[in-house]
């Protein structure tokens, strides 16, 4: 057990066990505000099916994996299983990675890809985890419908109240015909053998925000991939009064936030960061689309960076905006704690005297976090459901010992920072 912010313990499982497989495996960052586990029960049905069934250790996708149980209960089975490890979520990749060396796996047979790298031919067993997302999986199927031979067994672990006749259609529909197991702890496992036909893949669903001129393009796997959210909307209507060098549109999506700071402050650089690898490919192709850069400064303003919140920023980065709205969920789980670490890490990179702006739904209550972390907050605008609040860096050290900052330097160039220079 850990203390939290507040002072109280989170009581986590860490102790994974089946089948005589035993690990330990946490989360990522695995010093988090939550007791949430890194895995499920469908990541127990997975592994478990796979010992019942005496599975060979044969070229294996892994789709979806949270934070690498089912990557390294399969490296458990034999430490050099070929696998190729696919997900959008950067903090899957690192809590896989930190799980694999926790528990002393190597990860020399394994091929990282993101959601939209080409995906390896000589693929001979798929596990996939079922994502919240179902456009998201149809696409995924779809990219694995062009290289998988016909005959290729899938795996698919999900929550039994998931799956129902329309779930199993989609499958069939997107990558070849599929069955449900007999449900074991409420999961079961779906298994879909590949029908050889290669489908074409999705296209990018599009809208638009006529009154601030704005085209927004969104691949499968984004936030608000059909329309605008409602927490952005008010953001958009209530940006910060200033004048803004260096602003990070912080969980950017699709980039909405960040391409309005870019009309509101012409003079600013963009970063825009998100979790979510289709989400910073599609902030990219908005701003290409909507031509944001101003031409009376010189190369692209704006940077993007597929990161855990401010988590691979250089050190010397300092921003004077942070723009966000944070998500409540991970995964299937509802969880504030990663509005807790983009609060944290705001606070540690902006300059004194910075600004962090948050949309929130009321309910959430982020001024106590806020208050907590900066000693101040405003709040900016409300309605019934959403609150907008800023928070202020005023000091260079919190006076919480619990609250860790790292050292307080200001940088003069906010564009030379992070993920890459601008282009010349
Ligand atoms: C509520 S959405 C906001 C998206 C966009 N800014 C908007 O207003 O429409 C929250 C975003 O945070 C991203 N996110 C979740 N966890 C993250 C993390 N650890 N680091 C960075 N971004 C994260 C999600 O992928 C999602 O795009």
């Amino acid at each position: 057990m850990r203390p939290n912010l507040f002072g109280t313990y989170w009581h986590m499982t860490t102790q994974f066990s089946v089948s005589g497989i035993e690990l330990e495996l946490f989360r990522y960052p695995s010093r988090q505000e939550s007791n949430l586990q890194a895995w499920d029960a469908a990541d127990e049905h997975l592994i478990k099916h796979l010992i019942d069934t005496e599975q060979t250790c044969i070229s294996t996708a892994v789709v979806n994996d949270g934070f690498g149980a089912l990557t390294a209960g399969l490296l458990s089975i034999n430490p050099s299983w070929p696998l190729t490890l696919e997900t959008d979520a950067k903090t899957s990749q690192l809590g896989t990675s930190q799980n694999l060396t926790r528990n002393q796996l190597s990860q020399e047979s394994i091929t990282w890809v993101n959601s939209r790298d080409e995906l390896p031919q000589g693929i001979e067993l798929v596990l996939m985890k079922l994502p919240k997302n179902l456009n998201y999986f149809s696409h995924q199927l779809n990219r694995l419908s062009h290289v998988l031979p016909a005959g290729t067994q899938v795996l698919i672990g999900a929550k039994a109240k998931s799956i129902n006749k329309s779930l199993l259609e989609t499958i069939e529909k997107n990558l070849g015909p599929a069955s449900a197991s007999l449900t074991w702890k409420k999961t079961r496992v779906i298994s879909c053998i590949a029908d050889g036909k290669a489908r074409a893949l999705p296209k990018a669903t599009t809208w638009s925000v006529p009154e601030f001129k704005l085209q927004i393009t969104n691949l499968s796997n984004v936030f608000a991939a059909n329309k605008l959210d409602i927490g952005a909307r008010i953001m958009l209507d209530n940006m910060p009064k200033g004048d803004y060098k260096s602003i990070v549109d912080l969980g950017c999506g699709n980039g909405i936030l960040g391409l309005h700071a870019k009309q509101v402050f012409p003079e600013a650089y963009i970063h825009f960061i998100d979790d979510s690898e289709m989400a910073v490919a599609s902030a990219r192709e908005n701003w290409a689309l909507n031509q944001l850069d101003n031409p009376a400064l010189v190369g692209e303003q704006a940077t993007f960076g597929w990161d855990d919140c401010l988590t691979n920023m250089s050190e010397g980065f300092r921003p004077d905006l942070v723009l966000c709205n944070p998500p409540f969920h991970q995964g299937e789980a509802i969880t504030d704690h990663i509005a807790w670490q983009m609060f944290l890490d705001a606070f540690r990179r902006l300059k004194n005297g910075g600004i962090l702006h948050v949309v929130g739904n009321r309910h959430l209550a982020y001024h106590v976090k806020l208050q907590r972390i900066f000693k101040n907050c405003t709040t900016v605008a409300s309605n019934g459901k959403f609150v907008i609040l800023q928070a202020q860096k005023i000091s260079k050290k919190a006076q919480d010992p619990d609250v860790e900052l790292t050292s307080d330097n200001e940088t003069p160039h906010p564009q030379s920072a992070l993920y890459g220079k601008p282009k010349a």
